[in-house]
């Protein structure tokens, strides 16, 4: 949520800081600012919209400078308007501040500030910040850079919430300092610049050095070294510079019109990479050396809880089915934003497995950190290998999606649910799954790749269908045991990027109450492959046809029940049940996918959402 850039060197700064910037849109697409000290003052331009308006701004209304910070905002406090901006002012003018992150004691900070005479221009959390580091900074009688570091503890004391913040001010010349608590920041060590970043995407080509900083961390730029303090005033842990290694980046969208069909087509792809080197034929299991964990110790677990947000969740509730079937070890699946308040007893026979493609997911994250204070062994199921949920847990598993840059995920859910199934293999091997009931989980596992490339075959028909049913108001989703979740994640993706209300329901469900939305204007779709459970779902689909709903049923090759008693079959290759709802998630990105199309909905950046949600 919001993505922040800042630097400073002997050159402008502007083509970072709008190039840098660009790279972190995913982060929020709302509006975006820059900031930099051009002679003794600090010059802002800001533009509702994305980085795109910023860069016209600019190209209208020119500036120079150094140093300079930048932001592209997700709006949490005031609406999308210049004024909301980023960076703001404090009282003096001079202090220019970007933020990333909640401050959740701002009404109160604010009061007080008003009370003491500040006026301020904008909604945001963000001002009040700059006025508490500017007002700190004005009562110091030295003005000079150790007073701004000064100003920022003393200022950042009083806040409650969590932050990433870069500083600069007219009167300091050739400085920058910046913060974190709760919020990414990466510092990137240059010959001739130094840069900050709430990701190191922004740095890959600028620079090779960086530096996560830690929570707490203060740090001070000048353009030719560095200075690591602490927000309450202690000394900072030795850094660690590290390599740049972002992920080969697929910027280009090839011969698709969106990222987003780009990445759906690219799984067949994503999922070899997933499995690749981690599947074990010969000796039927699968394995992950980042988990660093013998199987002795994995033998010890008693219990696993799976922990995420939003498409990742779902794909920890599917995960819930295949790792209980395959290791008999019980299985919780919780919301991160509930676990991290639930106060779930906790102990070392207990793997919470966080997982988030970002890494970066404020509630997963402390979800992470609340486990690890209890005890518990935490290991992270991350696509950026580098964030921070990575870097904290005990061990890791990386779901090697590459760089997903469509806000709706897409290509990293798939390779969540095949991370699971091969952890559920591995779980399942040191106890009671059988050699041969093993091998033929990892054939059918190394058919998967094949079978998505024919399942995406099915794009024509689905586009069609969905231009068909795109008008509708109301869907509803209906799957069984691990197609419950997938029910659940084909809501959302149809929700994200259609704005067409959808919910998604365990299809024995219905007659509990769900029942009562059918109409002949409520169109369901039913995950109804040939399985054990087919005959129910044919009950259900009879029921919903019995009052005249629209069914769109996703079904098996080879059915003859189904397209003759639905209004439309979307028939899949036939596959062992545990990869249904590889294919079945497939089918309902599609149908998104196609539906957004049709209705002419900005498929890559859908409205009020963003990629890394770094706020709770
Ligand atoms: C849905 C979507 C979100 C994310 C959620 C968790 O398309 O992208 O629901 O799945 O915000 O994000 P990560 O996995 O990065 O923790």
């Amino acid at each position: 949520m919001c993505g922040i850039v800042g630097t400073i060197g002997k050159t402008d700064t502007l083509p970072f800081l709008l190039e840098g910037l660009g790279r972190l849109e995913y982060r929020g697409y709302d509006s975006a600012g820059v900031a930099v000290l051009s002679g003794n003052e600090i010059q802002t331009r800001k533009a509702v919209g994305g980085v795109a308006q910023l860069v016209a701004e600019v190209e209208q209304n020119p500036l120079r400078g150094n140093p300079g910070i930048s932001h592209t905002r997700w709006a949490t406090h005031g609406g999308v308007t210049t004024e909301n901006a980023h960076p703001h002012l404090d009282a003096s003018g001079k202090l220019a501040l970007v933020h990333n992150g909640v401050v959740e004691n701002h009404k109160h900070l604010r009061d007080e500030l008003i009370g003491r005479g500040h006026v301020f221009l904008s909604q945001t959390d963000t001002e009040v910040l700059a006025h508490l580091i500017g007002e700190a900074f004005d009562q110091n009688s030295d003005r000079n850079r150790s007073a701004l570091l000064h100003a920022m503890q003393e200022a950042l004391r009083h806040v409650r919430g969590t932050y990433a913040i870069a500083v600069i001010h007219a009167d300091l010349g050739k400085f920058l300092a910046a913060a974190r608590s709760g919020s990414p920041l990466v510092l990137g060590i240059g010959k001739e610049a130094q840069f900050i970043a709430s990701d190191a995407a922004a740095l890959d080509g600028w620079v090779q050095d960086i530096i996560y900083l830690k929570d707490q961390d203060i740090a001070a730029l000048d353009g030719e070294s560095f200075h690591l303090a602490t927000v309450n005033g202690g000394t900072a842990t030795a850094p660690k510079l590290r390599k740049i290694q972002v992920e080969a980046r697929a910027t280009g969208k090839g011969i698709f019109p969106h990222h987003m069909l780009k990445e759906i087509h690219e799984q067949p792809d994503t999922l070899r990479e997933a499995m690749k080197g981690r599947l074990i034929p010969e000796e039927s299991t699968a394995r992950f050396t980042g988990l660093h964990r013998t199987n002795e110790q994995l033998r010890d677990l008693k219990r696993i809880i799976l922990t995420g947000c939003g498409t990742t969740f779902h794909a920890a509730l599917a995960g819930e089915y295949m790792i209980e079937s395959l290791s008999r070890i019980p299985v919780e699946c919780d919301y991160a934003s509930e676990f991290r308040y639930r106060n779930a007893p906790l102990d070392p026979e207990t793997a919470v497995f966080a997982m988030s493609q970002s890494g970066e997911t404020a509630d997963t994250l402390a979800a992470l950190r609340e486990s690890k204070r209890k005890g518990a062994l935490t290991l992270g199921i991350c696509n950026n290998v580098f964030s921070t949920i990575s870097r904290e847990s005990d061990g890791g598993i990386g779901l090697r999606a590459g760089v997903e840059i469509g806000v709706a995920a897409t290509k990293t859910f798939t390779s969540e649910l095949v991370i699971l199934a091969m952890l559920g293999l591995i779980l399942g091997r040191i106890r009671d799954l059988s050699q041969a009931d093993a091998a033929e989980i990892i054939e059918s596992l190394e058919r998967l790749p094949d079978l998505v490339a024919r399942t995406l075959e099915r794009d024509a028909l689905i586009a069609d269908i969905a231009a068909k049913y795109a008008k509708t108001r109301n869907f509803l989703f209906m799957g069984r045991q691990a197609n419950f979740p997938i029910a659940l994640e084909g809501a959302l993706k149809m929700k994200e990027i259609t704005y067409i209300a959808s919910s998604g329901h365990p299809s024995a469900e219905l007659k509990h109450g769900i029942i009562a939305l059918i109409n002949e204007e409520t169109p369901t779709i039913v995950l109804a492959p040939q399985d054990d459970v087919f005959e129910k779902n044919v009950s259900n689909i009879e029921e919903i046809k019995a009052r005249r709903g629209p069914v769109i049923a996703i079904g098996t090759e080879g059915d003859n029940t189904l397209a003759s008693l639905c209004d439309e079959a979307i028939l899949l290759p036939a596959a062992p049940g545990f990869l249904s709802p590889f294919l079945n998630s497939i089918a309902l990105q599609l149908l998104a996918y196609h539906t957004a199309v049709a209705l002419g909905c900005n498929v890559d950046k859908p409205r009020n959402l963003a990629k890394s949600v770094t706020v709770e």
